[in-house]
């Protein structure tokens, strides 16, 4: 499959989209019929040249959906399938007016990584493919049309004439606006949120001026913004163009502007150079968790970088005590699973951590220099942890045990630890808070931002007594606080420690935000108690038709479902 063109109606009333998708292919085996991936689909028909001709639809498996087996004539290089989704397509979240910030338009977005394309396009649905895209979509005129394309007309039509693979193909639909950022930055975002949006921001042209600097050009034309309604799953999803974001980065004081660095990153790491295989998916991650860094590094200081790897650095080791050997490993064995549950911290920190010991062992010039190379050689191509590899040993010479850190569980010894001379006033502030020499009115927490007041929070000895938590409350408003990392950490301490008064802001917060990240502490922590239990299932039941199927699959796990 070398380019796909779509022609589709959006009905938000039904919750589906129908029209076609033309599929140009490169005939390896003429003989061969074409076998596309498709999961909840209902296929019209199939043609080619104008003629109808067979397909046949497998049975469905419940991770990778249903085979479309088509008979193609020998000659042929294009084939058109006129189709619809179903209201459950897991690529795709229908938003009812009132999870948007406006309350009276609804929206759409697709979120195809990693295999939930084929939930709205039949087609190839692997990231070891590359496709240019086209698409005319007709939707209702009064609402915004976006894709992750290079070019866009007044009719929305779209196009990319880079090569990316499907798992980047985006759409997104709402009442939206647009402001710009700088000369090829800018953001949309539904209009109550867009001022602050852009605010928050405000930095990105120099984001990207910053990885420019250190890896080479953005090759891509435009880089924006899509801030999505609350219920979006993830952070931020690195569609080429146009990062999709969560509004629950936006801290008021740019501490997390990270999830930009790190979206921007993938850019070179992942949209450039892309996994050819989902158990691939730490060259993606892990990489791009390593420049993100860097980014940070560049344009908001060292002090900043390495209070975020200070806070990495402990989740992973959180998550190394209970991660099951087989899934500590970069290379990780997904056979027979969803490649989403490949999506831990793993590939992010631990990849991360690898690159940062190379970049000790061989200099940060060299190192540099490697990266810009490893781009410019794997540009718009597809590789394997192999092929990664074996660039790596001819390219840079130096003694760090790659192979334990590929294929082996765990950190190995001489993993980097870094230490943040801001995060240790803010640990011992904790400590001495916990101990009662401090009072909480006391803290030195003026300024500080979400880094300190995470590593304050995580050091407290847990659970905290409620005593503790009300002083807190009462001096520094936590249940209250607009910025959701805190809010997180702070109604997980709630939920330890039964604090009352902070369950209505909790029960808001598990209706309105579906960032699956930041729910499934919550949930997990209420569940291993038994009055939490009642409550985490009353909510669930509440909260659940508005989450995004990825985080109901994720949820009902939690919630034994
Ligand atoms: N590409 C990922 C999101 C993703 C991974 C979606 C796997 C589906 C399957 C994106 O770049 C990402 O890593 N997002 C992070 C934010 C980041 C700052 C760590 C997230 O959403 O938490
Ligand atoms: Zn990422």
């Amino acid at each position: 499959m070398t380019h796909c063109s779509l022609a589709l109606e959006v009905s938000f009333a039904e919750r589906v989209l129908r029209g076609s998708v033309r599929l140009r292919v490169q005939r390896l085996d003429r003989n061969a019929p074409l076998l596309l991936d498709t999961r909840d689909l209902e296929i019209q028909g199939v043609q080619c040249g104008g003629a109808a001709v067979h397909f046949e639809l497998g049975p469905r498996d419940r991770i990778l959906g249903s085979p479309l087996s088509i008979d193609l004539p020998s000659e042929t290089q294009e084939v058109e399938i006129h189709y619809s989704t179903k209201p459950e397509a897991s690529g795709l979240q229908w938003l009812n007016p009132e999870q948007t910030a406006g309350k009276r338009h609804p929206f759409l977005f697709s979120q195809n990584q990693s295999i939930h394309a084929r939930s709205w396009i039949p087609l190839q649905d692997s990231p070891g493919v590359r496709i240019t895209y086209d698409a005319r979509i007709t939707a209702p005129p009064n609402l915004c049309v976006l894709m992750a394309a290079r070019e866009r007309d007044a009719s929305n039509r779209f196009r990319m004439d880079l090569p990316i693979p499907p798992y980047l193909i985006a759409i997104a639909i709402g009442d939206l606006d647009f402001a710009p950022l700088g000369p090829r930055t800018g953001i949309y975002a539904e209009p109550p949120v867009l001022a602050t949006a852009a605010g928050e921001f405000a930095d990105t042209e120099r984001l990207v001026e910053a990885v420019e600097r250190l890896y080479g050009p953005y090759r891509w034309g435009r880089y924006d913004l899509l801030v999505l309604p609350p219920a979006f799953p993830f952070g931020g999803m690195e569609n080429p163009c146009l990062t999709f974001a969560t509004p629950t980065v936006i801290a008021g004081d740019k501490s997390l502007v990270s999830l930009v660095s790190h979206e921007l990153a993938h850019s070179w790491s992942g949209n450039l150079v892309t996994n050819a295989t989902w158990r691939d998916f730490w060259l993606n991650e892990g990489f791009t968790t390593y420049l993100e860094n860097r980014i940070q590094e560049e344009v908001y200081g060292k002090e900043q970088a390495l209070m975020e790897q200070v806070l990495d650095r402990r989740e992973i080791e959180k998550d190394l005590r209970e991660f099951a050997p087989a899934d500590q490993i970069l290379h990780i064995d997904l056979a027979g699973r969803d490649p989403d549950e490949g999506c831990t911290r793993v590939p992010y920190i631990k990849g991360a951590l690898l690159l940062r010991q190379i970049e000790q062992a061989v200099g940060r010039p060299a190192f540099d220099r490697f990266l810009r190379s490893y781009f410019d050689h794997f540009a718009f191509e597809s590789i394997t942890t192999t092929t990664a590899l074996d660039y790596l040993r001819r390219e840079l010479d130096h003694s760090v045990p790659l192979e334990e850190w590929i294929f082996e569980p765990g950190l190995p010894q001489r993993a980097p630890r870094a230490v943040s001379a801001r995060l240790e006033i803010a640990a011992a502030a904790a400590k001495n808070f916990a101990t009662g020499n401090l009072a909480a009115k006391d803290l030195p927490a003026k300024e500080w931002n979400t880094q300190e007041w995470l590593e304050f929070l995580r050091v407290l000895p847990r659970p905290l007594a409620s005593v503790k938590l009300a002083e807190l409350d009462g001096a520094w408003h936590l249940t209250e606080i607009g910025n959701y990392e805190i809010l997180d950490e702070w109604l997980l301490m709630a939920i330890e420690t039964e604090y009352q008064p902070a369950f209505a802001r909790l029960e808001r917060f598990l209706i309105d935000i579906g960032r699956t990240k930041l729910l499934k502490p919550l949930y997990t922590a209420l569940m291993k108690r038994d009055q939490g239990k009642r409550f985490a299932r009353e909510i669930y039941t509440k909260a659940r038709p508005g989450y995004h199927a990825i985080t109901r699959t994720a949820l009902d796990k939690i919630l034994l479902l």
